[in-house]
């Protein structure tokens, strides 16, 4: 029999190495399963064990156009065996869809930037015409904040989306949301393991770029001397209320491993913008931190893995 062990499901092999590191040091059996091909007997079990799903937004941008596809067929099999899944359909479902972050952070109760979802370029440059500019329009399916851009009057819009630059949502769906004033030019991104709040980064958005990917492998080196962009942000902690509120409505969709991410506004609002499932986290903030993200997820995958162990034990 394979020995159970926590099953990794993603498909960009340069985030594993961070993870793996971790679940060593955690002393947790891990093994990576790189969801770009392969293929699954689906009237046989799955091996023992925990799978956690990672399966990232932008996964056609890195030439795995069809991960995501195969992560649903994963999933279901999966489910359909009663596996423990942490980052199931439901949480994969949220992932590839800003309409679906949006409506879920709505319901929960927290204040979230007013958008418009249109169906089609035609409808994007119509519904644009009801935000005032600057506005913001996003993918639907987004991930690395490709396709998120700021617009300062609807004529630029409209010259944009005529242009070669245009690059066309992967479903169609386009949003088109206020364009939120930061008090000082930082976002914060808040990381929540096993559905706990682990620590708040501060990621500093002076240089204006929208494409703010945490990950080791996205990190451009930095000139000499020069600052990090992240930082942790000690201020916040797990009895803010803003995090206790996420807690509750990540637990309400049983969402356990995720990133919500938030900016301060000039006029004094709390504004929530994005959850990440697919979440990465900083080398400059991991250093600093008295707690890793990564090591709290094998710490809280490999309690898991010792549950369903200890299950299987009592049915044997
Ligand atoms: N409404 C907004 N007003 C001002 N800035 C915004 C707004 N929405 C997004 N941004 C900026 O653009 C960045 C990327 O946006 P967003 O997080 O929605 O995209 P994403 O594709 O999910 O990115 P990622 O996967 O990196 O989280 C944000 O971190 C923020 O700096
Ligand atoms: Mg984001």
């Amino acid at each position: 029999m394979v020995e159970p062990r926590v099953y990794v499901i993603h498909e960009n092999p340069e985030w594993f190495p961070p993870l793996k590191t971790a679940f060593d040091a955690e002393g947790v059996p891990v093994e990576e399963v790189l969801l770009v091909d392969g293929g699954i007997d689906l009237d046989a079990p799955p091996p023992p064990g925990v799978y956690w799903s990672r399966m990232s937004a932008s996964a056609d941008t890195r030439g795995h156009g069809y991960s995501k596809e195969y992560t649903r067929a994963v999933l279901s099999w999966l489910e359909s065996w009663g596996a423990t899944v942490v980052g199931g359909s439901r949480v994969l479902e949220l992932e590839v869809s800003k309409v679906a972050q949006h409506a879920l952070l709505r319901s929960g109760g927290v204040e979230v930037p007013r958008t418009t979802a249109a169906f089609g370029v035609g409808q994007l440059l119509a519904r644009a015409r009801e935000f005032e500019a600057p506005f913001i329009t996003k993918h639907n399916q987004g991930g690395k904040g490709l396709g998120v851009r700021r617009f300062d009057s609807h004529a630029e819009l409209e010259a944009h989306a005529a242009s070669p630059d245009f690059e066309e949502s992967a479903d169609g769906i386009y949003l088109v949301q206020e364009y939120l004033r930061a008090r000082e030019p930082f976002i914060t991104r808040a990381e929540f393991v096993g559905g706990r709040f682990v620590y708040a980064v501060r990621v500093d958005t002076s240089a204006g770029s929208f494409e703010l990917c945490p990950a080791d492998a996205c990190v451009v080196p930095d000139a000499v001397g020069e600052v990090s962009a992240f930082s942790l942000r000690r201020k916040i902690d797990a009895s803010h209320p803003l995090i206790r509120e996420l807690e509750a409505l990540l637990a309400r969709a049983g969402i356990l491993i995720a990133g919500v991410e938030f900016i301060e506004t000039e006029d004094g609002r709390t504004v929530v913008y994005d959850i990440n499932t697919n979440t990465n986290y900083n080398p400059d903030v991991e250093a600093s931190s008295p707690v890793s993200g990564p090591r709290s997820i094998a710490a809280f995958l490999g309690g898991l893995l010792e549950e369903t162990r200890s299950e299987a034990l009592q049915s044997a």
